[in-house]
């Protein structure tokens, strides 16, 4: 059997950044950042730099500091957009400029007030500069599922030609089902002639709860790079949960002959760091990363268990980075057992920062009988989103 290997571009803090409510420190997303390399993702898109003189430090900062994964950074298509982007992931050592142009007629109508031509120049021009910049550009064609497809095919054999890498194909608003999806893959595949020079990505909102089924129906037709998010962050109903996908591939993988690289042991640390830091709470019955994704509560299921996990299981919690035999913590437990769990959770704290919550915790146990990884990352939390006085 053979297997493709698709890409993961994670837009945890860019896209999952413009989640409601959600604002991280610069620290903050250098220690996401720092964890997403650990996952071993291919590409970080760090932010958007022309946004605020914040974003260009973190993206700048992430360039610098991160090693492994592509590098990115957002550009409307114009080249203070374009130049400030490119300043901002120089230091990277794969830097990658992501540019985006919508292409359907109802944005070029009531928002960029273009004509298709004029769009179609605009983002030729992007690209081009872009590519003067940087080795590595990618386009995105935005509110491409509801763009006109003879249209789009043009624009992605422009943009092609004038240097781009990567052409994605999002869909911005979340409209798309995963059949048609899947024949837009297919039908962009066979009528742009110059297909073979760059890397086919899709990018799918949430907004009918269909993200990653329409991922999945993109790389069945030959996509070869997924954007997604930690925890399904993003704009509105979010995007395709990263979690999600990459244990649809690894689950599935001779259905679908395709696989990624993700240290998949890294994926629920990694989950509960994005969800103290952002203070998006992880529903219980969040596929994967929810506290219930593992739980049996009826007696016939847990009696299936008991033989063969694989009664009931289709991954094993080990796979994640969830040890089974993990133990719930109490006012017994020693300060070797609470600093064990700490590292699992996926914190490196110093240890005084260790000391003082472990009197904390200490003074939770004894008033709660069992000490659950919820109630520890709250503790850690108290103190992370604490201001400075
Ligand atoms: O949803 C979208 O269209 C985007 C683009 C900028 C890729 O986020
Ligand atoms: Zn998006």
């Amino acid at each position: 059997m053979e297997t493709r290997r698709i890409k993961v571009f994670d837009t945890t803090l860019r896209d999952g950044e413009q989640t409601p409510g959600v604002s991280l420190q610069t620290e903050e997303k250098i220690e996401i950042a720092l964890a997403l390399a650990k996952l071993n993702v291919d590409v970080i898109e760090a932010g958007f730099p022309i946004a605020s003189p914040g974003d260009f430090d973190a993206v700048s900062q992430i360039a610098q500091r991160v090693k492994g994964p592509t590098i990115a950074g957002l550009a409307r298509a114009n080249q203070k957009d374009i130049e400030t982007a490119g300043q901002a992931v120089k230091h990277s050592d794969r830097p990658r400029i992501h540019t985006f142009i919508a292409t359907s007629d109802i944005h070029l109508e009531h928002k960029l007030k273009m004509s298709r031509n004029e769009v179609l120049a605009r983002a030729e021009e992007a690209v081009r500069y872009a590519k003067s910049l940087v080795p590595d550009v990618e386009f995105s064609a935005e509110d491409a599922s509801r763009s006109d497809w003879d249209y789009l095919c043009q624009v992605y054999a422009g943009v092609i030609a004038a240097g781009a890498n990567v052409i994605n194909v999002p869909d911005t608003v979340g409209y798309t089902t995963p059949d048609e999806f899947g024949r837009l893959i297919l039908y962009i595949r066979q009528h742009v002639p110059n297909i073979d020079q760059a890397v086919i990505s899709v990018h799918c909102h949430d907004d009918l709860g269909m993200a990653v089924a329409n991922s999945l129906a993109a790389i069945k037709n030959g996509a070869e790079q997924v954007e997604c998010t930690i925890n399904g962050l993003g704009e509105r109903a979010g995007n395709a949960s990263l979690e999600e996908l990459v244990m649809a591939l690894n689950t599935r993988k001779e259905y679908y002959q395709a696989g990624t690289d993700i240290d998949t042991r890294q994926i629920y640390r990694t989950s509960r760091l994005v969800s103290t830091l952002t203070g998006i709470v992880v529903p219980p019955n969040k596929a994967v990363v929810g506290d219930n994704a593992f739980a049996h509560e009826s007696g016939i299921h847990q009696h299936g268990m008991l033989n063969n996990s694989l009664t009931y299981e289709i991954m094993r919690p080990e796979t994640i980075g969830i040890s089974r035999n993990a133990l719930v913590l109490g006012k017994h437990s020693g300060r070797h057992a609470f600093e064990e769990r700490l590292r699992h959770l996926g914190y490196e704290l110093g240890p005084e920062r260790i000391n003082s919550l472990f009197v904390k915790f200490k003074d939770l146990a004894d008033r709660k009988k069992m000490v659950f990884d919820r109630d520890i990352e709250a503790l850690v939390a108290e103190k992370t989103i604490e201001k400075p006085e």
